[in-house]
């Protein structure tokens, strides 16, 4: 029978077997998988394992620090890249989604390349594929998949040819998660919902600023933190708030304002395959609403999201 403590003693005996003395680079992204994955290949060859970490600015508020800690204080040995205006110039203009999501992955691997050239004599690629990734499901428009997709061109930069070690490849999230926990991994990483690689950035519909990507994390900080405050955050899948590409009259005191609308989106799901809005109480998004418009300067109107995917999809973008 399959328990996570059976798997981790496997799995990290057949790592050294396979790794021998050589070297690894793998990027993390402060998300479940690739943070065991980085786990399980550091149990077993320690800091032969180099991580790198990179924030592309379009993460959650104060995200990049704080799970870069949490990577430092699990032993990890991990480089954080401050890559935030490579990507906000990549971006600069671009409105398309998939557009967005080539950039992103574009620079993602520019970033890597440049990073993983620096350590020296690296053989492998670490990755926190998972099995559904592998069968082809939910993941494949992050990072890694760009990677994988990546395979077939020419010109490939030189992380590319690394042999690939992906340990998890044959778990389901659940068992990833179990494996994490008996690794010990902090809970604020193993029970956090799935974010998608391009971030932030196919949450704002439309063209990326900078001003936006702050006004956007002040709104799902206040979001998530009340799911959290609410005991509502471990009842949702995923989670999190989209800026509109659109401007709604209000009004403050005497004043006209026209400012700037949200909507909140929290699902349900097993796989992201397919999703059910959740029923949050009235109590809980009156009060999320109140917060926002109260304390995010430029949103005067907050809407909640109640489609299921299908038709409708979990991300807008
Ligand atoms: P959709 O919007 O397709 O999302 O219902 C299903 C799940 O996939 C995530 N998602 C992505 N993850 N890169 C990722 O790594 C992406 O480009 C991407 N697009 C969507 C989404 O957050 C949800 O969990």
């Amino acid at each position: 029978d399959w328990t996570s403590d059976t798997f981790i003693d496997s799995t990290v005996a057949a790592l050294k077997e396979k790794i021998g003395s050589d070297k690894v680079v793998m990027g993390l992204s402060g998300g479940v998988d690739s943070s065991v994955a980085a786990t399980l290949i550091h149990r077993a060859i320690g800091d032969q394992l180099t991580c790198v970490f990179v924030d592309n600015g379009l993460l959650r508020k104060n995200e990049f620090e704080e799970v870069l800690d949490s990577y430092k204080h699990m032993g990890l040995n991990v480089i954080g890249v401050d890559a935030k205006q490579r990507f906000y110039d990549a971006l600069a203009g671009l409105t398309d989604p998939e557009a967005k999501r080539k950039a992103i992955g574009r620079v993602f691997i520019e970033v890597f390349d440049d990073e993983s050239h620096k350590i020296e004599g690296v053989k492998w690629l670490g990755q926190g594929t998972i099995y559904p990734d592998v069968i082809e499901s939910v993941s494949v428009k992050g990072p890694s998949a760009t990677i994988k997709s990546h395979h077939n061109v020419g010109g490939l930069p030189d992380f590319m040819k690394l042999s690939v070690v992906e340990p998890l490849n044959t778990l389901f999230k659940d068992e990833v998660r179990e494996v994490g926990r008996a690794l010990e991994i902090v809970e604020t990483i193993i029970g956090r919902h799935p974010f998608p690689g391009p971030g932030l950035a196919i949450r704002i519909l439309g063209d990326i600023t900078e001003e936006k990507v702050k006004t956007l994390q002040e709104v799902d900080h206040i979001f998530i933190k009340g799911l959290k405050d609410h005991g509502l955050y471990d009842q949702v899948w995923q989670a999190g708030a989209i800026l509109l590409p659109i401007q709604s009259v209000g009004v403050m005191g005497d004043e006209r304002t026209y400012e700037r609308v949200v909507a909140l989106r929290a699902v349900g799901s097993v796989d992201g395959m397919t999703a059910d809005w959740i029923h949050l109480p009235y109590e809980f998004l009156g009060k999320m609403s109140n917060e926002i418009i109260n304390r995010v300067k430029g949103v005067n109107r907050v809407v909640y999201d109640i489609s299921s995917k299908p038709p409708a999809t979990i991300e807008w973008e």
